[in-house]
């Protein structure tokens, strides 16, 4: 079966590169270079030619703070592009599997959001990325939309790797204790995605999906345990988001509730700090 990602050398891309290895499929990589996919021809010549029976959108304009003034760019990319991703698997029967985001929510509450819940994105990115799981929806083409939140990998540039880097260099860093989510290794999610894939799991369980690693922490949390588990001395201080001026709003809650891709897919998801421990293996060994 040829499988097509789109967005191949970001994070989640990288990762499902990295871990591919049956022979039985033929996965085509694409980076921006090879298929562009806000380019509504090219994207429709590319699945027809080369057969594609799956599309797994990895291609995402994800810059949350360059998005806020950079709407038109984050809507092309999150919303437009998907656009067309979706009327081309609609027209040559291909399945579609897409990534969303946690910041489709508002954050008010404290209890973890289903997927059904009502969505109030805040920022431009997070409106761009409902807007793209709306546009599918709406072609009804065959898709999963598997929103996912805080990903990192060995692999492009994310919050785990900074704190490394900062964590070298400044004795003390301070980090947001009220904002709470859950982090996802991409590592994880692209092995969820394999097996579905490779088992035809995902035949007929069309929808949205939830998927983070288990546990929930604030950004100040996450930042402690990665020093913690890298052993290094710079002091982690807490802070109130308001001491930072952002210009993206965030989330202040924006948990994932997993209940129903444990269920439909009988899958067991790793523990938050078993797979940072992974990762770090990984960058630090
Ligand atoms: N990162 C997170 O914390 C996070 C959280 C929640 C959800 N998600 C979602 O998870 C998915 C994967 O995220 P990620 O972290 O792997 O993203 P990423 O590392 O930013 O990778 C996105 C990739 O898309 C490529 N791309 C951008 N515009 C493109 C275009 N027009 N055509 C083809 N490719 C294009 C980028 O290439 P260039 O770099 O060359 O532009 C980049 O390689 C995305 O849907 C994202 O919205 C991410």
């Amino acid at each position: 079966m040829n499988i097509l990602v789109t967005g191949a050398s970001g994070q989640l891309g990288s990762e499902i590169h990295y871990l591919e290895k049956n022979p039985k499929n033929n996965y085509f990589f694409t980076t921006k270079t090879d298929l562009d996919i806000t380019d509504r021809k090219s994207v429709q010549k590319y699945i027809v030619d080369n057969k594609i029976k799956i599309i797994i959108n990895c291609a995402a304009y994800t810059a949350v703070e360059k998005a806020e003034e950079e709407f038109k760019k984050a809507d092309l990319v999150n919303h437009v592009a998907v656009k067309n991703l979706a009327e081309a698997s609609k027209k040559n029967d291909v399945f579609l599997i897409h990534f969303s985001t946690d910041y489709v929510f508002g954050g008010a509450g404290n209890l973890p959001f289903r997927e059904n819940d009502i969505v109030n994105p805040l920022s431009v990115y997070g409106k761009t990325k409902l807007a793209g799981e709306q546009v599918i929806k709406e072609t009804g083409c065959k898709a999963l939309i598997i929103r996912t939140a805080w990903l990192y990998s060995s692999f492009g540039n994310n919050f785990v790797k900074t704190i490394i880097k900062l964590s070298s260099k400044k004795e003390s860093i301070k980090v947001v204790y009220d904002q709470v989510g859950s982090p996802t290794s991409a590592r994880d999610l692209a092995k969820f995605l394999i097996f579905i894939i490779e088992t035809g799991k995902y035949i007929g369980k069309e929808g949205i999906y939830h998927f983070t690693n288990e546990g929930v922490v604030s950004w100040y949390d996450f930042a402690v345990e990665i020093a913690n588990q890298i052993g290094a001395k710079c002091k982690i201080l807490p802070c109130r988001t308001d001491e930072f001026s952002t210009k993206a709003k965030r989330p202040a809650y924006s948990v994932l509730d997993k209940v129903k891709v444990k269920e439909i897919f009988d899958i067991e998801i790793p523990y938050w700090k078993d797979s940072l421990k992974k990762c770090l293996e990984e960058l630090i060994l």
